[in-house]
């Protein structure tokens, strides 16, 4: 049966919304006074990290897989031609960069195709604004911290790759028939309902097997973490202060980072569970890893936006918050 959104309200279309960040997005849309449609196959995604959107009488989930035009087009129909889309929020996207290595079709389906098709269907409905999930994947290794303009442009992963080749489709699309875009180009996401990831990870390692933690690497991996709470916001903040025509930021905090060694032990920490540390060895925890690096957060910081928590605060958040719905 078609639930019958409320007219009143300015209508969003969220891709990935059964996802990690993608529920949370939602939920912020809907707090901000907006109807949104969401899609999602549920290939990583759960019906359940919706159970609060999906009692709002402004929200409803459709399944359709959103590398197909075809299928998105009859799915929304009766959303889209009822009332103008303002932005669509393009999530969607294949989250398990290993599985991208082991098998690039997965990122040419989940992350491309998904952007080619919502460009396909943005055209084909006349939808103006895109919002485009974007990653520090992006930019391969670099030495110094990694600013909006730096380049050459050369990701260690196939999932980077994906993400690159999505910001270069929809560029072309601002240039032909959309109006505006954001790229949020995020580093590590932590937080409540994750469902990869290297807390994730560690606690799901923990709980099947306790008496010693293999840790990927030599733990000196070290990289920024951004709460999901702060990326949502961020998102938000950018979506409403930066109207230019194609606006990439980083989002993150402007700190060191934390290291590898630091998560695995405040996971120890936190499930109280005293547990010898097993690193593998070696710089980089996996093929396609980028093992250390450092945002430039300037531009972000210059509209206005700056974290509520550093690296560490947001490891140690998000550890406690998915301690709590895996163990
Ligand atoms: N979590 C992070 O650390 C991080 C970092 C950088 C970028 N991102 C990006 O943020 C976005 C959300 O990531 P997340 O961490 O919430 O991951 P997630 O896996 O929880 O969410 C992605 C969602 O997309 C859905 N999906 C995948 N392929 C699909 C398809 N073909 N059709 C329909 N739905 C499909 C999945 O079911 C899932 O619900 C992604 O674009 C991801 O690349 C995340």
């Amino acid at each position: 049966m078609i639930r019958v959104l409320s007219t009143d309200r300015p209508l969003a279309l969220v891709t990935g919304a059964a996802g990690f960040i993608g529920s949370h997005l939602v939920e912020r849309l809907l707090t901000e006074g907006f109807a949104v449609v969401g899609l999602d196959n549920f290939v990583r995604g759960h019906r359940r990290n919706l159970a609060r959107a999906l009692k709002d009488s402004n929200f409803v989930l459709l399944e359709v897989d959103c590398s197909n035009a075809a299928a998105i087009s009859d799915q929304i129909k009766p959303y889209v031609n009822e009332q103008e889309v303002e932005t669509v929020w393009h999530l969607a996207a294949n989250s398990d960069i290993g599985a991208g290595v082991a098998d690039p079709n997965i990122d040419l389906r989940d992350t491309f195709m998904t952007t080619f098709a919502i460009l396909d269907i943005m055209q084909k409905f006349g939808m103006q604004q895109i919002a485009f999930t974007s990653s520090s994947a992006i930019y391969g290794q670099h030495a110094a911290p990694l600013g909006e303009d730096d380049g050459p442009l050369l990701p260690a992963s196939n999932y980077g790759a994906m993400k690159l080749a999505s910001e270069a489709a929809i560029s072309a699309s601002v240039q032909s028939n959309l109006k505006r875009a954001w790229f949020f180009r995020f580093p590590n996401v932590v937080g409540s309902r994750a469902n990869h990831g290297v807390i994730f990870d560690l606690l799901n390692k923990l709980k099947q097997q306790p008496s010693a933690l293999e840790v990927l690497g030599d733990g000196n991996q070290c990289k920024p973490y951004v709460h999901v709470d702060d990326v949502v916001d961020a998102m938000w903040f950018i979506w409403l202060n930066d109207k230019g025509r194609i606006n990439q930021y980083n989002i993150g905090p402007d700190d060191g980072g934390a290291t590898v060694r630091f998560i695995a032990e405040e996971v120890v920490r936190v499930a109280a569970k005293p547990t010898p540390l097993a690193f593998t060895g070696g710089e980089s925890g996996w093929v396609g890893d980028v093992p250390c690096y450092r945002y430039n957060v300037t531009k972000l910081r210059n509209l206005g936006w700056s974290p509520k928590r550093s690296s560490d605060d947001a490891v140690r958040l998000a550890t406690k918050e998915l301690f709590e719905e895996i163990f």
